[in-house]
């Protein structure tokens, strides 16, 4: 598994930096590149997303559309899985399809749709509004870059970390490692309402896959190391999938456990039905929005529990890019580069709980004051110990097999020995090809 570089270190030298994004500062009106038409028609951007249960998005597009009255957004909801949405993107571009202008990418993605070009190089849009890519997440920029092309631009990062209820958990109190997780959980399940001790993603799906790399990396061991050599059949590894094991069969999370991607989880938290969960940040503006949520005001992020080799969490985010069958880019850029720009995100922020891949965002006072823990020391632990999935454009074959083996090794029907031999033989395979 490829490190990711300190993210941490990024965000505290770079704190000072100021943002140029010449793109958003002005108000302007939106003009049709389509060819003909009258200057003053309205254009409509078809925008592509995964369901976003926060009110980061709708705010967004609300903000967007008063800047720009001249170019309309039409939401077009995908599903929140993001294999299923990928999936549907993929079946869209590969029949040249026109109908999205916009869409939001998984980190995991841009290697593949670039590859299969899917997307327009955002260059030279980036160039003639005098973007500042370095004033972005370092990780987050060059996981949007393939082949020397700009192909997205970074909207918020994300990285694996806990939520507690601190009505439950007392602030010195918080686990520390997964064994400690596994106590507190005990202790605190039917306590305050709850039914459950611990919630996390243990459906058959990429949230597993994430799950899972965090519990082999906080082990010590990889899937694929710097140098792209398959190295999961270890035995750090092994007691990685071995604790995820543990903790999915335990009697602390809910019986049907492996059922649940970020949306069940998440219902089950703001319900108040457990004291502790695994998810990203977005978590915090969720379990405080009193129109959705019964826990608000009693929530706090650490992160996640530690293994032998300490405590890891997943790098995972979202980026926008440009279908290049687009009929409007110029107003598809707009939309894009409001969104990933400053204001988008600081709207995100605040209002989604996102967390933000401009780094001056983080001196912000209204974003801070929405977030708090961005300012605490285990914030920033998490996104330096962020740890990237492998980097390939058949990525999805990758953690198929992930998905497989460990949902599987979770079943009890192979142990996690057979999990990491089988993981180990069959990626080797795919990254030969
Ligand atoms: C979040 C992450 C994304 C990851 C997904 C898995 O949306 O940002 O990178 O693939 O969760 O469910």
């Amino acid at each position: 598994m490829k490190k990711l570089k300190k993210i941490s270190k990024v965000i505290s030298t770079s704190l000072a930096l100021s943002l140029v994004l010449a793109a958003c500062s002005d108000k302007e009106e939106g003009s049709s590149n389509s060819g003909g038409g009258d200057k003053d028609e309205k254009v409509k951007i078809v925008y592509a997303r995964g369901k976003d249960d926060t009110q980061g998005t709708t705010a967004m597009v609300e903000a967007f559309e008063k800047k720009y009255p001249n170019i309309d957004v039409e939401f077009k909801e995908m599903p929140a899985d993001t294999g299923k949405q990928h999936d549907a993107y993929v079946t869209a571009f590969n029949a040249n399809s026109d109908e999205i202008d916009v869409i939001d990418l998984d980190v995991i993605w841009p290697a593949e749709f670039a590859q299969a070009g899917f997307l327009m190089p955002l260059d030279r849009f980036i160039e003639k509004d005098g973007v500042d890519v370095g004033a972005y997440n370092e990780g987050a920029i060059s996981a949007a870059k393939f082949k020397g092309k700009q192909w997205a631009l970074p909207k918020f990062i994300d990285a694996g970390m806990l939520f507690y209820r601190t009505d439950l958990v007392p602030e010195g109190e918080v686990p520390k490692t997964w064994d400690e997780l596994l106590a507190k959980a005990k202790e605190t399940k039917g306590q305050g309402g709850t039914q459950f001790g611990y919630l996390m993603q243990a459906k058959q799906y990429e949230g597993l896959v994430c799950n899972a790399v965090e519990f082999i990396a906080s082990y010590g061991g990889e899937i694929i190391d710097e140098n792209g050599e398959v190295k999961v059949d270890s035995p750090e590894a092994i007691k990685g999938i071995s604790k995820l094991v543990e903790i999915v069969n335990s009697d602390v999370v809910p019986q049907n456990i492996t059922t649940f991607a970020e949306p069940e989880s998440h219902t089950a938290f703001i319900n108040g039905q457990a004291g502790l969960i695994r998810n990203w940040p977005y978590q915090y503006a969720l379990a405080n929005d009193e129109s959705q949520s019964k826990i608000a005001g009693k929530v706090a992020a650490a992160p996640l529990p530690a293994g032998d080799a300490g405590s890891a969490a997943t790098l995972g985010g979202w980026m926008a890019g440009i279908n290049k069958n687009t009929k409007h880019p110029e107003e598809a850029w707009k939309f894009l580069s409001f969104m990933a720009g400053e204001e988008g995100q600081k709207i995100d922020a605040i209002k989604g709980g996102h967390a933000p891949t401009i780094l001056s965002l983080y001196e912000d006072e209204e974003i801070l004051k929405a977030n708090p823990y961005y300012k605490d020391e285990g914030f920033v632990k998490a996104l330096e110990a962020a740890v990237s999935r492998p980097v390939a454009p058949n990525y999805p074959e990758i953690s198929d097999i992930i998905q497989v083996q460990v949902s599987q090794a979770i079943a009890k029907k192979i142990t996690p020995e057979e999990a990491a031999k089988n993981m180990q033989k069959e990626i080797s395979e795919k990254l030969e090809k």
